[in-house]
């Protein structure tokens, strides 16, 4: 298996172009099954569970075609078409690789007026429950059944109705399966307590374009009036913000100064604001924002929540900076139950991180050594690079399957702004 090898200590300096947000991209390759004609995505980030998801819709007798970017994208363009599909299953061994194909459930079903999708099963950062899905699915009218590993979905004489949920802990997931599914049910939908990510609003906005009828859009009361069908459309991914905040800690913790080319600022409130009470200059410019930090790092305290709140996906890259902050400071994961596992290999760089349950302190300590360090997820593998940029030494981080889930080309994004970073196959 590949690593990464990192030699810490330079500041970093340039221009990251940051990529196709991966949760959009996940959520909006499967809104092609709601149509017979062609659906293309522009920006299209390069990444393991893109083309895991696209072998999946081949399954279904999607067919699909890739062509490269356009000079105003960093992604690729794929256009998908499901004129005819041929099996309206996810099986088990596409899904265990990738939790996000439940989100074909909602639409398949929608399509095909029944969906049979594995069950994902959990992953190294908590069980991942999907009741929520199946709950929304059949307040919609969906008849929901679980057997031999497998849920099955069946909308009664071949159409949702539609309907009205709350939910009651807010799911980007089954918002996302939710709209899919209203979009062309036979009457109207009310979905309250909805998660409001800007990957929903993307999705939103990419079913609107394909003639949904969606009210309430970035807020969690949404209004889905069923349309009888779709067409297709072509529609750009919307930039990875939490690609965009990853970077923005390296740069902090390096003392350098980057500019994120494509981050919009406005959906990253929260990070922002994170980085800025931590001493970092965040400033939006045009085409990006830019960040730098030429000071000291101050501790800051906070609670990872649903968006507008602190994205869970940015709390590890923000660990692994305020490990050189002036102080400790106080961070709380209340969305998954075992999201620190980037802490005994952060510790082992020389980092002060205790955790009890939920919250971890960190204190902060004047430097940080490489080592070999092992990813053990998607956002742990990213603090661990992020921690071996400013660390003193080489660092090298094994088991980068992890990282290529979610960070197209880091090695060449980060050497463009000045770090000593290779990957190496194992040997
Ligand atoms: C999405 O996962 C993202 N993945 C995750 O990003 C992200 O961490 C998460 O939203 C929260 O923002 C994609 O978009 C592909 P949830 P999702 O349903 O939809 C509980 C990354 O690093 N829950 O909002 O699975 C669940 O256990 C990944 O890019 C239920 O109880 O997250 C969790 O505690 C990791 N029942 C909370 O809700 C359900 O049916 C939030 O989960 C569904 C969820």
């Amino acid at each position: 298996m590949d690593k990464i090898i990192i030699r810490g200590g330079k500041p970093l300096s340039g221009t990251i172009q940051i990529s196709g947000a991966k949760n959009a991209a996940l959520t909006l390759l499967p809104c092609a099954l709601l149509t017979d004609e062609p659906l293309t995505l522009r920006n299209l980030p390069r990444l393991a569970d893109i083309d895991g998801f696209q072998h999946l819709m081949t399954q279904f007798g999607v067919s699909t075609t890739i062509a490269g970017s356009r000079p105003e994208d960093f992604g690729r363009v794929m256009t998908l078409e499901a004129t005819r599909i041929t099996s309206s299953t996810a099986p088990y061994d596409l899904v265990r690789k990738m939790r996000a194909s439940i989100l074909v459930l909602g639409p398949m079903l929608a399509r095909m007026g029944g969906a049979t999708v594995s069950l994902p099963g959990g992953c190294a950062i908590g069980n991942r429950p999907i009741d929520l899905h199946l709950k929304v699915l059949e307040a919609l009218g969906a008849q929901i059944e679980l057997a031999a590993g497998y849920v099955r979905a069946i909308a009664p004489d071949g159409g949702l109705p539609g309907g009205r949920y709350a939910f009651p802990v807010v799911s980007v997931g089954a918002t996302e399966n939710a709209l899919m599914a209203a979009a062309t049910a036979t009457g109207k939908s009310t979905l309250h307590n909805a998660a409001r990510e800007p990957e929903i609003v993307d999705l939103c906005n990419l079913l609107v374009a394909m003639g949904a009828e969606i009210e309430g859009i970035g807020s969690s009361d949404l209004t889905i009036h069923g349309v009888p069908r779709l067409h297709g459309a072509t529609y750009r991914v919307m930039p990875d913000r939490i690609e965009a905040g990853s970077y923005a800690c390296a740069a902090a913790i390096t003392g350098g100064s980057v500019h994120l080319a494509g981050a919009r600022i406005e959906e990253m409130d929260a990070t922002v604001g994170a980085l800025r009470d931590a001493g970092v200059h965040v400033e939006p410019v045009r085409g990006g924002i830019d960040v730098a930090a030429d000071g000291p790092l101050r501790p800051v305290t906070i609670s990872t929540a649903p968006y507008p709140g602190f994205a869970t996906d940015m709390q590890a890259q923000l660990m692994a900076m305020l490990c050189l902050a002036e102080g400790s400071s106080v961070l709380t994961e209340t969305i998954f139950e075992n999201r620190y596992m980037h802490v005994p290999e952060l510790n082992r760089m020389g980092a002060h991180i205790e955790t009890k349950g939920r919250t971890a302190i960190v204190n902060g300590v004047s430097k940080l050594s490489g080592a070999e360090v092992m990813a053990t997820d998607l956002r742990a593998s990213m603090s661990l690079v992020i921690a071996g940029l400013a660390a003193e030494g080489e660092t090298v981080v094994h088991r980068l399957y992890h990282l290529d889930r979610g960070y197209e080309r880091l090695e060449e994004k980060l050497s463009g702004v000045g770090a000593d970073i290779e990957r190496v196959g194992s040997d």
